[in-house]
């Protein structure tokens, strides 16, 4: 169902003019309920609206809640998602982790279509601007067991975003926390799970309070090795043209993180999926052997690292600018997304309007 009352032109062009980071939203939404017994019912598309949750609803007790981040782009005429079907992979894989029912692909991908075909006019034109899509879903059986829920609520909101970072292009600063870790070995780190981002918030405050943009999570074994940020996955560029990303296991499998792997060794450096620990990355950023430094995700695309602080100290990193293989990547990636670079891996999903 159509919004009955949907945001004027001239209020939607005011909103989406600098609409920042996750604070604009579109008219509408996508709900999808499943049921123990029924399976997924009842696929909705209507005016996006506050949910009525019972006080008693599991998500707001047990946090069983796991969502996808993922972008539209306009070019030209079309209307593109990049590489969908990995996110609705992961999706999927982030319900088996946290025993919640999995969405069929097809399910995931035509609610995420109909959204976008529905709000098309939210799709920012201006550069570097897009629709930020989140699906997302939750537990809301009424009950205080803790087992897992027989009711969940699958959902799917827009919002039209410009950069993640409030300095735009500037590279950013990063904590090293050393109090607190993301995930452990046999936790969820892997998934894409509400509470993973609520047990990073109090590292993030410290960040912030120490002037820097994001944390950089150590491994919960030996606070030794490198993971990856708060929301975004780290790459390591060194003097003999290598480019190093942590291993999988505990961190999250960014698509990012697989597409610049795929991009980059076509571009000819050596990449490898490598531990890093952080006293190398401080000595190595201090002597130059490493180079550049970026984190990468969908909401942050690629951003170059210029600094990282500590408890007790700080260190500038590719000299506190970026570095050409940091731009060659994101250009290569944003190129292809938005249509302007040949897409040689089919990684582009065109929504027919
Ligand atoms: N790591 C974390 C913790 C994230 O939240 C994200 C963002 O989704 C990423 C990495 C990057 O993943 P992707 O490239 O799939 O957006
Ligand atoms: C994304 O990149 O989509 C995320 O979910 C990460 C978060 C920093 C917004």
């Amino acid at each position: 169902m159509k919004h009955p009352n949907p945001t004027s032109a001239d209020e939607r062009a005011k909103r989406m003019l600098d609409p920042g980071f996750g604070k604009v939203f579109t008219d509408h939404m996508v709900t999808i309920r499943w049921s123990e017994g029924q399976g997924w019912h009842d696929a909705q598309i209507g005016p996006r609206q506050p949910f009525q949750i019972d006080p008693a609803a599991s998500v707001l007790h047990y946090a069983q809640e796991i969502f996808e981040g993922m972008k539209a782009y306009r070019s030209g005429n079309a209307v593109t998602l990049f590489r969908p079907l990995e996110n609705s992979a992961r999706f999927a894989r982030s319900a088996e982790r946290l025993a919640m029912p999995v969405l069929p692909d097809d399910l995931f991908i035509a609610a995420v279509e109909a959204l976008v075909r529905t709000d098309v006019d939210w799709i920012p034109e201006q550069e570097g601007a897009t629709l930020y899509l989140r699906p997302f879903m939750f537990a809301n059986e009424s009950f205080l067991g803790v087992r897992a829920a027989t009711e969940y609520m699958f959902c799917v909101i827009a919002s039209p975003a410009g950069a993640y970072f409030k300095g735009g292009a500037k590279p950013v600063k990063l904590w090293v926390s050393d109090d607190y870790t993301r995930a452990a070995p046999g936790g969820t780190g892997a998934a894409k799970c509400g509470g993973n981002y609520a047990a990073s918030l109090v590292a993030q405050q410290q960040a912030v309070a120490k002037g820097c943009d994001q944390v950089v999570f150590l491994d919960a074994a030996e606070h030794r090795w490198v993971e990856e940020l708060g929301g975004m996955n780290m790459f390591f560029v060194f003097d003999d043209n290598t480019l190093r990303t942590p291993p999988l296991g505990t961190i999250l499998p960014g698509i990012t993180r697989e597409s610049i792997l795929t991009l980059a060794a076509e571009q000819g450096l050596k990449v490898e999926q490598a531990p890093y620990d952080i006293d190398s990355w401080k000595a190595d950023a201090a002597s130059g052997r490493l180079k550049e430094a970026f984190a990468c995700g969908t909401a942050a695309v690629v951003a170059a690292v210029g600094e990282i602080r500590w408890n007790g100290g700080e260190q500038l990193v590719g000299g506190g600018v970026e570095g050409p293989v940091t731009t060659a990547l994101r250009d290569e990636l944003t190129g292809i997304q938005r249509g302007s670079r040949d897409d040689r891996h089919n990684w582009r999903h065109t929504i027919a309007l």
